[in-house]
């Protein structure tokens, strides 16, 4: 049996040059053309997003970006409205990441973020994950109460129709989590969700994994944790993120 998965591209502040973007999201789109299963996204940072939107491309890889503010509009100078983003071609927002939490974002503000991009109507992939690991699971209840509180203004329509990444901070840009790790946490956090919108609409929220994907672990993480996805940061700038789509595209379950 095949189902659908998600692979996003995460560039964060990368590349320089939108000559670069240009190239980089077209090679993402050939590889994507060849896959069967697998619904792919690239979340760019926002000055390119107009132009990868104006590429022929774009329906076949969707644009997400970065981040938004959790304002509708006003005096916030240099901050990116859900709107703004949505009218240029956007379809999705990366919401909390933890590299947005480091320079200060609080639970508070991502909540708000989350309602600002549902009312821009893009679906909005929450960040969530600990930084650090203990022998008595405290970090499960740091990730549940990172998922309870971004979610506390959506109604559960709108809950149904966000994403949920899991990227513990200790494994980005690092070493990968254990799939056993990434199982245990996808089943807390459903149930958190399901304790929200029930279990059947909890069962079809995508839940993805992100923190050191790389070619070799990526389809791993689709067999064998029951996640709908993955969130791909430095590998996904790289030649060989054509082949990462390619084994993740190839998995297959057993019915
Ligand atoms: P990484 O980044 O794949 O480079 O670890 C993932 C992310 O931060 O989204």
């Amino acid at each position: 049996m095949n189902m659908e998965r998600i692979v996003i591209a995460n560039w964060k502040m990368n590349p320089s040059r939108i000559k670069d973007a240009l190239k980089l999201f077209k090679t993402t789109h050939t590889a994507t053309r060849a896959c069967k299963n697998t619904t792919v996204m690239v979340a760019a940072p926002a000055p390119f997003l107009p132009l990868l939107a104006k590429l022929p491309g774009k329906q076949v890889v969707s644009l997400a970006a970065q981040d938004l503010s959790h304002q509708g509009g006003g005096a916030y100078t240099g901050e990116v409205g859900g709107s703004m983003l949505a009218s240029i071609g956007a379809s999705h927002v990366l919401v909390g990441h933890s590299e947005r939490r480091l320079q200060g974002e609080d639970d508070e503000c991502v909540a708000r973020k989350m309602l600002s991009a549902h009312k821009a109507r893009l679906v909005p992939i929450l960040c969530v994950g600990e930084s650090q690991r203990d022998a008595d699971g405290a970090y499960l209840r740091t990730v549940g109460d990172q998922v309870v509180q971004a979610l506390q203004y959506l109604t559960a329509s709108h809950i149904a129709k966000s994403m949920i990444a899991y990227e513990p901070i200790w494994a980005i840009g690092a070493q990968a989590a254990q799939t056993r790790d990434v199982e245990e946490m996808c089943l807390y956090i459903r149930r958190s969700l399901s304790d929200r919108v029930g279990p059947n609409r909890a069962a079809r929220i995508p839940i993805l994994y992100g923190g050191s994907v790389e070619v070799r672990n990526a389809a791993s993480f689709i067999e064998e944790t029951g996640v709908q996805g993955l969130l791909v940061g430095r590998a996904s700038l790289h030649a060989s993120f054509g082949s990462l789509l390619k084994k993740v595209d190839q998995v297959s379950f057993e019915t």
